[in-house]
């Protein structure tokens, strides 16, 4: 039976299976959540155990660990992915609760949906297929799905160190990235790396009264907010000493063909909602969220926030800023310089601590010329009847570069996200179209790497 008709056929139990997966809460950042993602992880254990694999839960939260011996020959395939989400705040801000899955004709809307559930749901949707019609996977599988994507990968990066050479593999195959646009099915070659911190800043003992102590001492919130804009120019530049020291400019073929795409500046208007677009000057937008570091401030808090006022100089301010990162920039420099120029720029009168919340990642690069890769064209244009093209992408996924070396094979990032998808933000949702061409074309990769050489 083809993919096509087995889809039609099954439609209802993967939507039902799919739903099942989204409806936990599984996010890493909160601890009050640690049970969710020991239930997800246990579902994923069933999940796999009744599609063949041999499967072990590692570490806390943990690692889903699934392995599967393929016939005598075939490659290996280490498949990656995360079932831990993002918070899903602003709640306020959905038209449905984040994990009861609400389906409309175009998509699936929950917390997760595209970013990674519901990718990871296409690998075991294909898996399903080709042990339904061949009674067999093509290809030996080590599966791991963590727990921690979203927070930094602490464990998965304690669970690498230990497995030596166990989980050597001809590829690395992740579906955790997304497509330029619905009609421009992309590959993934190159993601940024992320160091992520918290700044905080602490004056007086404890909140004073703003008339009968205002004047004497400093306000935290005012020497963060001096701190905070002593790190980006008016020109979009980050004015850490030796930020941009080892930044690589794009190649010739890159631009040409970033200047091909639709990428201009009403596209970003568009999907950001916001008045006017900014940035670093002298370059696209395109650039600007792909080849070009930034720093951002990821949430900011001092004092009294309630309704009405209320008179104080708050105890202390805090902002969490994180640095997204491009090739051969190197985490531990930016990290080191980054925490020198805020003590620096720190007004006196507050003391000011910095600290990293989660392991850098690295910013990443794949290459292109593997039969790997190759297939991974071939699956796309199989599936959506055309080419598709590399580009970089802005986000980041920490242990790529670590799962690479474990492996010691190339990592494919075949993504069926779209960048409307609002990963990250409320109402995240995936559409139909990109899950089913995913299971089409990740049914067509697993087949085709499965009569490759070893
Ligand atoms: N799936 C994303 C990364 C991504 C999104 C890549 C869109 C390409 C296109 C991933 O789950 C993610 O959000 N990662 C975090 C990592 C961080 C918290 C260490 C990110 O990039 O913010
Ligand atoms: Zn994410």
């Amino acid at each position: 039976m083809s993919v096509e008709s087995w889809i039609a056929e099954q439609k209802n139990r993967l939507i039902e299976d799919l739903v099942t997966f989204l409806r936990f809460p599984s996010i890493s950042a909160q601890p009050a959540h640690r049970a969710d993602l020991h239930r997800t992880a246990q579902w994923l254990r069933v999940q796999l155990e009744a599609l063949g694999f041999t499967v072990s839960l590692l570490g806390d939260p943990p690692v889903v660990y699934g392995r599967y011996d393929g016939p005598t020959g075939a490659p290996t395939v280490l498949f990656y992915g995360h079932y831990d989400v993002q918070p899903p705040d602003p709640l306020e801000a959905w038209t449905s609760p984040p994990f009861e899955p609400r389906l409309t004709d175009e998509a699936i809307y929950a917390r997760g949906a595209t970013d990674d559930k519901g990718q990871v749901f296409a690998h075991l949707a294909a898996w399903r297929y080709l042990q339904q019609q061949e009674g067999r996977l093509p290809v030996s599988l080590h599966v791991v799905i963590e727990g921690q994507e979203e927070t930094g990968s602490e464990v998965l990066y304690e669970v690498l160190a230990g497995q030596g050479q166990a989980w050597r593999s001809d590829a690395v195959l992740v579906s955790d990235t997304a497509f330029f646009s619905e009609e421009v099915p992309t590959l993934t070659v190159g993601l940024r790396g992320l160091l992520y911190t918290e700044i905080r800043v602490r004056g007086p003992a404890r909140d004073l009264h703003s008339g009968t102590l205002g004047g004497v001492v400093e306000n935290p919130a005012l020497a963060l907010a001096r701190i905070l804009v002593a790190l980006k120019g008016p020109d979009g530049r980050i004015r850490v000493p030796g930020f941009y020291d080892r930044v690589r400019p794009p190649d010739a073929q890159e631009r040409a063909l970033w200047r091909s795409l639709p990428a201009c500046e009403s596209y970003y208007l568009e999907l950001t909602g916001a008045p006017e677009l900014a940035g670093e000057v002298g370059f696209s937008p395109l650039e600007r969220v792909s080849v070009r570091p930034t720093l951002d401030v990821n949430g900011l808090w001092s004092g009294y926030t309630g309704p009405g006022s209320k008179t104080i100089i708050p105890a202390e301010a805090a902002a969490k800023v994180s640095m997204r990162l491009v090739p051969n920039q190197d985490p531990e420099r930016i990290w080191e310089a980054f925490a020198a120029y805020v003590r620096e720029v720190a007004p006196p009168g507050v003391t000011v601590e910095v600290e990293r919340l989660h392991p850098p990642a690295p910013p990443f690069e794949t290459p292109t010329d593997s039969p790997f890769y190759k297939a991974a064209e071939e699956a796309l244009r199989v599936a959506w009847g055309k080419a598709p093209i590399p580009l970089r992408e802005g986000g980041s996924i920490p242990v790529l570069s670590a799962l690479s070396k474990a492996a010691g094979g190339p990592v494919i990032l075949m993504g069926f996200g779209l960048p409307t998808d609002a990963l990250h933000s409320p109402n995240e949702h995936f559409r139909w179209r990109q899950l089913w061409g995913a299971v089409k074309a990740l049914t067509y990769w697993y087949k085709r790497v499965g009569s490759l050489p070893k």
